[in-house]
């Protein structure tokens, strides 16, 4: 476009471009680009926005068979394999540096994951990785508001006392019930004769609560040392492969929401996840005064 009809537009609205009047949008185009980095760097490469939709379609898949039926179980785990199709594809036509790129594209031998043993992986980590972690934070979330003398002892240093808090949160909640193995050969168990082939549930929360192994096992002592918990595994070949993703996700959203929200109280009883294998609440009703956006300030 020429003048003098370009001259028009340009008048029009270039009193909204000038410097000044772009700088008042500094602090929101920053919130923008943080948000954006944030789902692009983001460890699985799924979009933010789908979390609410996957954490739901776990907390079916962990529910009991007397609050959700076979018929939603399958459902909500077709839905998972169906979204992992469209990530495997997705990824594989623009792989990015994320974990999903790098499981599409990871070869042992010359073999790639095929679409069902990736929709597998997919649905394990999703899983493990997922329903774990939000139900530790939301468990601990409504312990440390019920004991107001040890949150306010972890407010007064919270970053120094928050990793000791959160290995004591993982050992008093213990997010994963138990896992079945089966043993491979004939061994004693203190009293108990375990046969091969005999099926075990290790109850992560009750080696937890042991008292041989731990002083008062039914407190919360946030400052517990030492603190060798079972809530990621006994060791061996299947400890939790996402300990330390776990940790510093704990950390992060622990720290972040008690350090923004001063008041966060309580106004109700959390309602508990109906399930023999993930513990952990579905909702934690609380109030608090919204602080500002990060970076807003
Ligand atoms: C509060 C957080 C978490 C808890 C309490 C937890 C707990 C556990 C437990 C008890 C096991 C079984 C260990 C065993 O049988 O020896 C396990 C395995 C596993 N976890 Fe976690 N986990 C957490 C977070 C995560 C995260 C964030 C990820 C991934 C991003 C993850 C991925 C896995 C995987 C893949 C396995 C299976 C490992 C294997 O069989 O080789 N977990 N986890």
């Amino acid at each position: 476009m020429d003048p003098p009809k370009h001259s028009f537009y340009r008048k029009l609205v270039g009193g909204l471009f000038t410097p000044k009047r772009a700088g008042l949008w500094t602090d929101s185009i920053g919130d923008t680009v943080r948000a954006i980095l944030d789902e692009a760097c983001e460890l699985g490469g799924i979009p933010r926005g789908d979390g609410v939709r996957l954490d739901r379609w776990t907390e079916i898949t962990h529910s009991a068979p007397d609050v959700v039926s076979d018929d939603e179980r399958f459902a909500a785990m077709r839905d998972i394999t169906g979204y992992a199709a469209q990530v495997r594809a997705e990824k594989l036509a623009n792989p990015a540096d994320d974990l999903a790129s790098r499981l599409v594209a990871a070869e042992i031998d010359g073999q790639r994951l095929t679409e069902q043993e990736f929709a597998s992986f997919f649905l394990l980590l999703l899983n493990a990785g997922g329903g774990t972690t939000r139900n530790l934070i939301g468990g601990a979330t409504a312990t440390l508001l019920r004991r107001p003398e040890q949150l306010a002892w972890l407010r007064e240093d919270l970053d120094g006392r928050m990793p000791a808090a959160v290995e004591e949160l993982l050992r008093f909640h213990s997010p994963v019930i138990y896992i079945r193995r089966t043993a491979t050969e004939d061994t004693r168990l203190g009293d108990a004769e375990i046969k091969a082939g005999d099926k075990l549930g290790l109850y992560y929360g009750a080696a937890n609560r042991d008292p041989a192994a731990f002083d008062s096992p039914d407190e919360l002592r946030l400052g517990r040392a030492p603190n060798e918990h079972f809530a990621f595994g006994g060791g061996g070949p299947h400890f939790c492969l996402g300990s330390h993703f776990g940790r510093i996700e704990i950390t992060a959203m622990m720290t972040q929401m008690l350090a923004r929200f001063p008041d966060l109280e309580l106004t109700g009883e959390p309602t508990w996840l109906a399930s023999h294998f993930i513990s952990g609440p579905t909702d934690v009703p609380v109030r608090f005064t919204p602080s500002a956006p990060l970076g807003s300030g």
